[in-house]
């Protein structure tokens, strides 16, 4: 898409996707960058400095981006908006919503049913006597427990995750091109299958997070229909697509640094350490989006009002000046102040969720099999289509 000086950033460019790390150093040495193509300027923000100022300062940066092109297609969501697309005071009441279901408390009362569906998980390859992390499990436990969550039968749970990917494909497109019809297909059953749940649950509430949204909707909240659905949406793909990948990326990095795999196998409870290092290292999450409200001043520069300002947590993540040898897969490294949530107010609401889920995984996969590798450790690995969300498509693993 655009080279401005040394700065090469193109996220449609397989080869630039497959591997952005050594693109980012040029933005740690100078102003954050800015580019344009025709009437849009880009603002690349990279410095950990950089990128944690921006997203803490939600007064001058909001994450109310400009309305979808006209290509986009929306279905039932017209005019939606959720909570990470929105600023105070409506951002702080829509997260108000469902924030006790996400406390730590909450979640550590999941924990016995996520241990289940990852021994059941196991049980199969068990059974199959083959293991490929990615089909067999890391796609599956995350939008098993989501899905739960939201109170949706275990038979669909095949059927959401196919809707999540096809929607975050959809996000692949180049600027001006039309959806693709599978993408079109996607977001009416989305929108056509909350809508009826949410009917459902409106005349036989339960305990789950769509009746506890809904309730919040007829009490005269600010969500609108579309709302509505748009929530339960960011919900579910949020919840699920994140958690496998790191998953995924986590073993991956595990499997390419033996020295610390093997560390990790004697000293079982440098779990939690090597979690935080798998977020910092190659987190889920390569980018998030910022708009400026005025023209405002940064690191050395003005990025103008409305410029699509992309802040680069992956990049921050790897800055020399915050992390000494960035570039180093080190499951001790403490401290380890990463940004893979990312901070401030839209601070990850689902990090107790997928930390838990990422411990029980990997304690799980441990315990059933000690000798756990990489198949292959050459293989060259294939990433799913999106920048934004880092993931693999999959990482065959030999079990004995
Ligand atoms: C390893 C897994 C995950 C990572 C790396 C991750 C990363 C992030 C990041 C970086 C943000 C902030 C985006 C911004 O400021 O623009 C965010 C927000 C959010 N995440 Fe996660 N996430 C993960 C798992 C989850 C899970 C399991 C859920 C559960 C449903 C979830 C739900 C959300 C929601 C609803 C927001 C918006 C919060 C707000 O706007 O206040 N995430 N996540």
């Amino acid at each position: 898409m655009a080279e401005a000086s040394q700065v090469y950033f193109n996220p449609w460019d397989p080869e630039f996707r497959a591997n952005p790390y050594p693109h980012y150093a040029a933005l740690y040495n100078g102003a954050p960058s800015k580019l344009t193509f025709g009437p849009v300027t880009l603002a690349l923000v990279g410095r950990y400095g950089d990128v944690t100022a921006v997203l803490r300062d939600h007064e001058h940066f909001s994450s109310v981006g400009p309305p979808p092109p006209p290509t986009a297609y929306q279905g039932r969501f017209v005019g939606a908006s959720n909570m990470l697309g929105s600023d105070p005071p409506r951002h702080s009441r829509l997260r108000r919503l469902v924030s006790r279901d996400f406390t730590p408390r909450r979640i550590r009362e999941l924990e016995p049913h996520i241990r289940q569906i990852a021994s059941d998980l196991l049980d199969q390859v068990e059974a199959k006597g083959e293991f490929e992390l990615m089909a067999d499990f890391a796609n599956v436990l995350p939008v098993k427990v989501i899905a739960h969550m939201l109170g949706v039968p275990p038979e669909l749970n095949a059927t959401f995750k196919k809707w999540s990917d096809t929607l975050i494909e959809g996000g692949n497109n180049t600027p001006g091109q039309p959806p693709r019809p599978q993408v079109i297909a996607a977001v009416d059953a989305i929108g056509d299958y909350f809508t009826t749940e949410i009917e459902r649950r409106r005349k036989n509430p339960g305990s789950d997070l769509v009746s506890a949204l809904v309730a919040a909707h007829d009490e005269g909240e600010v969500l609108s229909s579309a709302d509505l659905l748009s929530f339960v949406t960011l919900l579910l793909v949020a919840g699920n697509e994140t958690t496998t990948n790191l998953i995924g990326n986590g073993m991956l990095a595990l499997g390419r640094n033996p020295e610390q795999f093997e560390m990790l196998k004697r000293t079982p409870e440098l779990l939690p350490r090597a979690i935080e290092e798998m977020l910092r290292y190659e987190g889920p999450v390569q980018s998030t989006a910022r708009f400026p409200k005025a023209p405002v001043e940064l690191g050395g520069t003005t990025i103008p009002a409305g410029a699509i300002t992309l802040v680069i947590i992956a990049a921050a993540n790897r800055d020399p000046a915050q992390f000494k040898d960035p570039d180093r897969f080190d499951i001790t490294r403490d401290p380890n102040e990463h940004v893979a949530f990312g901070e401030g107010i839209h601070f990850c609401i689902g990090a107790p969720l997928a930390r838990m889920e990422a411990t029980v995984a990997f304690e799980a996969m441990l315990a059933r099999f000690p000798r756990l590798n990489l198949k292959d450790q050459a293989m060259k690995t294939t990433y799913k289509g999106s920048y934004f969300l880092r993931g693999i498509e999959s990482l065959p693993m030999a079990i004995n």
